[in-house]
Formats: C-alpha cells, structure tokens, sequence
C-alpha cells in the first residue's frame, strides 16, 4: 500500500515526466494503433477471449499503464516459448523498437495524436476462414457450458469418410470465443466414443485430457491468436476411413450460461497418389516410457527435474535416412514449469534447440511450428529437461498442502509429453520456409537462407485496397507480376526487380472486386503462385 504522500510524490514524478516526454512522444494514431492492431486486438475485442477490448484510443488510454507493465515483462502478448532459444514460426513476440514506443507513449500522457490518420481498426468476424478452400467443416452439437471448474469436454462430429483422407489445412472456429481456451483435434474411428458421449448427458462428454479411447490419434491443436495448421505442399495429416471427429475443449472455472458451438474446418491434401506425397505423423516422440530417471512421480514439498531421451531408430515404417519435424507441442499438466526440448545429432552430436518453455502455463499451451521445417538423422536423440514444481508456494499447485503427484491423466496428476509433427526427410527440406502471414523477426531467418525463390502468403488476406507479397531472394529476379482472377483471366500484370534478400512486393488492388485471386511471380525458369481473397 501506498501512503498519500508517496502517491502525491509519484503524481508529481508522473506530471514532470509527460512533460518531458510530451513533445518528441509518440501518439497513438501514428504509432501504438498498428503495434495493438497487429499484435493484441485478435483477443482484445468485443467478444474475443481477452475480458477488455484495446481497439479504441479510449480503451487504450484507459489501460495505459497496465499494458507497459504487461508488455515490459513480456506477459502480453502471451508468447510461453523463449524466443532466444528458438524463433518458431508467428512468433508472439514484441519488437524492443516497439516496446520503446508503448513505453514512451504512456510516460508521454498517452497521447491520441491526429485520430483521422489512425489506421482502419480490423474487423474480427467468426465466420471468414484462413484455409485457402474448405472440404469439410465439422459443427459440435450447440453446448451450454455452466461449470464453476476448468471443464474439459469432448465433442463427436462424424465424418461418414468413405475413404481415408489426408488434412493439409485445419482451423478451429471458436464458436464463442469468450470461453473457448484451448481445444485439441482428433480423429478415432471407435464405437467407445459414441458410448461415451450417450452416457453422458447433453452434447459431448467429460474427459481431462484425452478422449479416453486409444484409438484416438491427435490431428491438430488450436489456442486463441494462433494462425490455422498449413502443412507445407505435399504433406498431410491421415483422416481415417468413417473417422470421427473429437474436439476436446477447454472452457475455464466460472463460466455460466453461455453457449458455444465450435466449428473445424479442413482442407484436403490433393495429389495424394504421387510419390511426393509425404503423410505427417503428430505422436508424442518423447514421453513418460522414455524418462531416464522416472517413474513420473513428485513428492510433496520438492522441485524435481526429469530428463526423457529417446533414439530416433530405422523401421520398416522409416525407410528413411532422416526425419523432418515440422511442430512440436510439449504438455505437462498443472505443477509442470519448464520444458526444454533439443536433439542431439547421430554422429556430430550437435545440438538442434527444438522449444524452451522456461515458465510453462497449462492455459497457454500450443502447438509450435518451426519457421523451416529441422531435419534430424535416425541414430539422432530427441531430449527433453523438465521441471516440476510442487511446493506451496506454486500458485498452480491444486493440492493444499501439496502432496504426491504422480502420472496420470487427471488435472491434478501429471503427464510430461512431447508431441511432434513429423514425416520423412526429403532433401531441401530445410529450406521450405513455413508461411506466415504475420512474420515477425524476419532478419532472424537469414540463419537458414533458403536456396529458390521463397515467397510468403499474400498480407493481408484477405485484403482491400492494398496488400503485400514478402519475398525472400537468394539472388536478384527481374520478374513478371500477374493477378488473374477463379477464372484464370489476367487482371493486371507489371514487371518487377526483386533484389537480393527479404523484400516485398506492394499490390494495389483498389480495382479489384470482391473474390479470389491469384498472383503469379514469373522469370524465365519457373512460375510461383499465390492465393488471395478480396473482400469489401
Ligand atoms: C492470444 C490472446 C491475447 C493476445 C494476442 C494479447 N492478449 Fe492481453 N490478455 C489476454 C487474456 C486472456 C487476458 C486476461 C487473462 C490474463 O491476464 O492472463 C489478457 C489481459 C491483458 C491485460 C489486462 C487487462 C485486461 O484486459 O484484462 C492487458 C493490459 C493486456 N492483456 C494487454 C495486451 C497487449 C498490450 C497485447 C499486445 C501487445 C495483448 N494483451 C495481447 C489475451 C491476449
């Protein structure tokens, strides 16, 4: 508590620092407008999972203080893995140029500046999908959710598959996304899931955290603010025959009357039959069986590390040199706190950093994409640190006092997994560089320069008026640029230099109306194209 003549003194250090602050100070509609825009309003609106709304110069005057708090300990935007470690691919990470600028904005008064230059908010709607095309959308059955604990609840949608398909893009549609946290995919082909949905009352049923089946395999894993699952070009996850659909969701503690009804939608692979075609797995590599100084099993009062190593070995189902991960996904349960996962390469021994979690948080778990798929050599270690923390003084500890914990499957147990998407090793995979379309950090990429032409999705899209194509170059390109439109008629076309390096190609398309496009980048040897809505 602060005594009054501290505040007084605080308010006095306040006055004098905006005045300091305030001629040279930036102002919201030039400079923290597009930093919330493209980095917090996603779940700070009206209906999103975020309890306030930072779209307006009002709500961010309102939250000033608090926002340099959380960004300066790097709390917002929630991003768990360390950046130093690892980049992963849409990394939630802000620049310190634009942590300056919220510092100084705030110590400047929180300026508004020339509202009518401010940038057009986004619009954030439930319904329009990131999948270059939809094949099929599953809807849960319409669920009240009223619990006063953290409830976890499996949704069954069939499919009636005739055949076996493969995802290449899957998106979860929160239904309501006030409430939805966390769901995970899966697909089971059983008939012990439909049993325990009818045994259970309403739609769905109960299950902490899988779906209580074996034959459940994981496909996907969404959390508010995270792009949809795009597998690279010739890459799939399996959907079996007649598969069904599991969506396990995680509501949080205090959630009264409210409804929701979650939708996934997925793209099929195409070209499946070629020899190209790679199916991707996600299976945990690493898990309890592979714990070096196991069992899972923490005695109150400690902090207990735990190391799980496993040896990448040659199958008949590998018949591979190498395998290439694509994402990685740790999971621990609630006294789990740091993960720290990293291969050791078969014959060099180099280190590969995979994922730190240095502070993990059960509420804020993802699935992580590597910003270019990693290639790992069978005879290759996959490794993992953890650390379990179960004193008292653990806010996350449900036991009070704390007492054993041991592996299981309920919230209070614990679980130490590592899930990866991977599938086999072809040469040059390294160098697909995985798309964003909200890159962040570009220069760090320059480690692992690619060797073709590497060009990023359309942003934003879909678009209006403007929209941009990042580039990536290994050499200079005098190069053709061509919109044409679903019909394949050319709509514009002009030349461009594209110069060595990262880069970006500006596309004014205020002509154009409402539909799907697509642009091509044509040099003598090759023709690259990408996909891009217009919307009005
Ligand atoms: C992925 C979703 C997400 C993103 C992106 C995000 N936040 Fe949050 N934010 C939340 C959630 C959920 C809470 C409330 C729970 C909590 O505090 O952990 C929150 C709480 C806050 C609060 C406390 C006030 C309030 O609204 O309850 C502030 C301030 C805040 N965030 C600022 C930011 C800023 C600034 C950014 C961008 C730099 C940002 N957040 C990005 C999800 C997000």
């Amino acid at each position: 508590m602060k005594t009054p003549l501290q505040l007084i003194f605080l308010s006095f250090l306040f006055c004098f620092l905006s005045l300091k602050y305030k001629a040279q100070s930036p102002t919201w509609a030039q400079d923290i407008a597009p930093i919330l825009y493209s980095n917090c309003t996603s779940c700070h609106h009206t209906g999103g999972l975020a309890p306030n709304s930072l779209m307006s110069y009002t709500d961010a005057y309102n939250f000033r203080f608090m926002i340099k708090q959380y960004v300066d300990s790097n709390y917002m935007p929630p991003w768990p893995p360390d950046p130093q470690y690892k980049h992963l691919a849409h990394e939630r990470v802000l620049s310190v140029t634009d942590k300056n600028k919220i510092s100084q904005w705030v110590l400047g008064g929180g300026q508004q500046g020339n509202a009518a230059g401010a940038p057009t908010p986004p619009t954030y709607t439930n319904t329009a999908t990131q999948l270059s095309s939809i094949d099929f959308t599953g809807k849960m059955q319409n669920y009240m959710v009223n619990t006063a604990n953290d409830l976890y609840r499996c949704f069954v949608i069939n499919t009636n598959f005739s055949v076996d398909k493969f995802a290449a893009e899957i998106e979860v549609k929160p239904g309501n996304s006030s409430i939805v946290h966390h769901v995970l995919v899966f697909e089971d082909t059983t008939a012990l899931i439909k049993q325990k949905d009818s045994l259970d009352p309403g739609a769905g049923y109960t299950s902490f955290f899988g779906t209580g089946s074996n034959d459940s395999r994981l496909i996907g894993e969404w959390v508010p603010g995270t792009a949809p699952i795009k597998f690279p070009n010739l890459m799939g996850v399996r959907l079996r025959k007649n598969t069904r659909i599991i969506l396990q969701i995680h509501y949080p503690q205090g959630t009264y009357l409210k409804l929701d009804s979650t939708r996934v939608n997925i793209k099929f692979a195409t070209n499946t039959t070629s020899p190209l075609f790679r199916e991707v797995f996600l299976a945990p590599l690493l898990s309890e069986t592979n714990l070096i100084n196991g069992p899972l099993s923490i005695p109150p009062n400690v902090v207990k590390t735990f190391t799980s190593v496993s040896t990448l070995t040659t199958t008949a189902a590998l018949p591979f040199p190498a395998i290439t991960l694509l994402s990685v996904a740790p999971h621990m349960h609630l006294i789990g706190n740091k993960m720290k996962v990293f291969a050791l390469e078969n014959v060099t021994n180099d280190t590969l950093p995979l994922i730190n979690i240095p502070r993990w948080d059960f509420k804020w778990q993802g699935i992580y994409n590597f910003r270019n798929p990693i290639k790992v050599p069978l005879g290759s270690k996959l490794v993992c640190h953890s650390e379990y923390d179960n004193r008292a003084s653990n806010p996350n500890n449900p036991n009070n006092p704390p007492q054993t914990v041991n592996q299981g499957e309920s919230t209070t147990d614990e679980m130490n997994l590592v899930f990866f998407a991977f599938t086999y090793y072809f040469p040059g995979d390294e160098n697909i560089i995985v798309d964003s379309s909200d890159i962040v950090g570009v220069n760090e990429m320059q480690k692992n320069i690619a060797s073709t032409l590497q060009l990023f999705n359309v942003f934003p899209n879909p678009a209006k008026n403007q929209a941009q194509l990042n580039y990536f170059a290994p050499t200079n390109y005098l190069a053709k640029a061509k919109i044409t439109n679903i019909e394949g008629k050319l709509i514009k076309e002009w030349p461009v230099t594209m110069q060595e390096g990262y880069g970006a190609i500006n596309l004014n398309i205020d002509n154009l109306t409402k539909g799907q496009y697509f642009l091509s980048i044509e040099t003598k040897s090759f023709t690259k194209t990408k996909q891009f809505i217009v919307y009005e």
